[in-house]
């Protein structure tokens, strides 16, 4: 009888602290749910949710807890969503997002905070650059990357006088100031530089005046929805034989189904594609088919390892947040085995990685070759 009070009286004791120490990690999803970029969100989490699945549902032995946002891919609330996560939910770190003005609310919120973000998307430079802090990371991309290599290709396929054309903010602005800077190194010119408000589709003049221009080829930044109007106006205005249409592969990555026809034989550059000989890819594929019955494409990867690096540095930390050097050290000494291949992180939170060739071939992004290897985003204005 006594043993049994003494020991009631242990569990009694043990128990707060065992449910402190195993307290769960609350993690809040900002992501676009609704609008051109819907399907982009919906990728991310579902690549997120299987790296976690696959860990037993626990990262650094915390069980992890959802607390999910719809962003709108609305800049104009960014700064009032990110506060609710980290202010009322008090999320232990954030994911997010897709679209790059709202990334940037985000990163300053967690700047201000001092809240751990990975960013499973949006390429804003600013946010690797000028932004840049010790808490904040990507798992994707920056802006500048995908039109860099592509500059490079244009280049080298002849072309010497092209248009540009994209949605106007920093994703789109980014993406062409990346191709412009190594296409016109290598002798080539941009001759004119069209825009539309993001997420406007109304394409008809803009492909009016290509068609007017007649470069020798054009580079364009679109995504989600957008990117499936576009290639199908391209194609519709009677310019898909005529002027080559070379993009980052966000304009054929995830829409091939809804683009058929219209996508056909597009070369697009982008860390991510069909075909790649990479054993993690194979698995990881696989098991999201299992999963989720459809395959993945580069923001279900983006997702996925945003959720391995969050693992990488929180292990190294022992499951807590706020020992930010360390997890800081351990996300950039990993090499990250990503189903596009191992990368690692630059001084400034971006992947240094391969960037692809790719082809549309049926309902594949086939990888062709690679457009340039392991290149890092310069980090221009971080100080870390
Ligand atoms: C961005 O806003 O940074 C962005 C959005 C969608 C993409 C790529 C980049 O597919």
């Amino acid at each position: 009888m006594k043993r049994s009070i003494i020991a009631l009286a242990f569990a009694v004791l043990l128990f707060p602290l065992q449910s402190m120490g195993q307290a769960k990690l609350k993690v809040g999803l900002m992501l676009p749910y609704s609008g051109t970029y819907a399907a982009l969100g919906d990728a991310i989490e579902k690549g997120f949710r299987l790296y976690l699945a696959e860990q037993g549902g626990r990262i650094a032995g915390r069980e992890v807890e959802f607390v999910k946002l719809d962003d709108e891919s609305d800049p104009a609330k960014a700064t009032d969503n990110a506060n609710k996560l980290v202010k009322r939910d008090n999320v232990d770190v954030l994911v997010g997002t897709v679209h790059s003005g709202v990334a940037m609310a985000m990163a300053k919120v967690a700047k201000d905070n001092g809240t751990l973000l990975i960013i499973p998307n949006a390429g804003a430079v600013a946010v690797t650059g000028p932004m840049c802090a010790e808490n904040i990371f990507r798992s994707s991309f920056s802006n500048w990357q995908p039109g860099y290599a592509m500059g490079e290709v244009a280049a080298k396929r002849g072309a010497k006088k092209v248009v540009t054309i994209t949605w106007k903010y920093a994703a789109g602005d980014e993406s062409v100031g990346g191709f412009k800077e190594s296409f016109e190194k290598a002798g080539g010119q941009v001759v004119k530089e069209l825009s539309l408000p993001f997420p406007n589709v109304e394409f008809q003049p803009l492909l009016t005046e290509i068609a007017a221009i007649k470069p020798d080829a054009v580079y364009t930044f679109f995504a989600g929805g957008g990117a499936v109007k576009f290639v199908k106006d391209y194609a519709a205005a009677g310019l898909k034989d005529k002027i080559p249409l070379y993009g980052a592969g966000f304009i054929t990555d995830g829409t091939l189904e809804a683009q058929g026809a219209d996508a056909q034989g597009l070369l697009t550059t982008l860390h991510y594609g069909d075909g790649l000989d990479v054993p993690k890819d194979k698995t990881f594929r696989a098991a999201y088919a299992k999963a989720y019955g459809a395959q993945p494409d580069v923001y279900a990867v983006q997702g996925y390892d945003a959720a391995q690096m969050l693992a990488i540095g929180l292990n190294a930390a022992g499951g807590d947040v706020s020992k930010k050097a360390e997890i800081a050290k351990a996300i950039v000494a990993a090499k990250i085995d990503s189903p596009r291949g191992t990368f690692t992180i630059g001084a400034n939170h971006n992947p240094v990685q391969d960037m692809y060739l790719r082809q549309v071939v049926g309902k594949d992004n086939k990888v062709i070759g690679v457009a340039t290897p392991a290149l890092a985003d310069p980090g221009r204005g971080c100080k870390m």
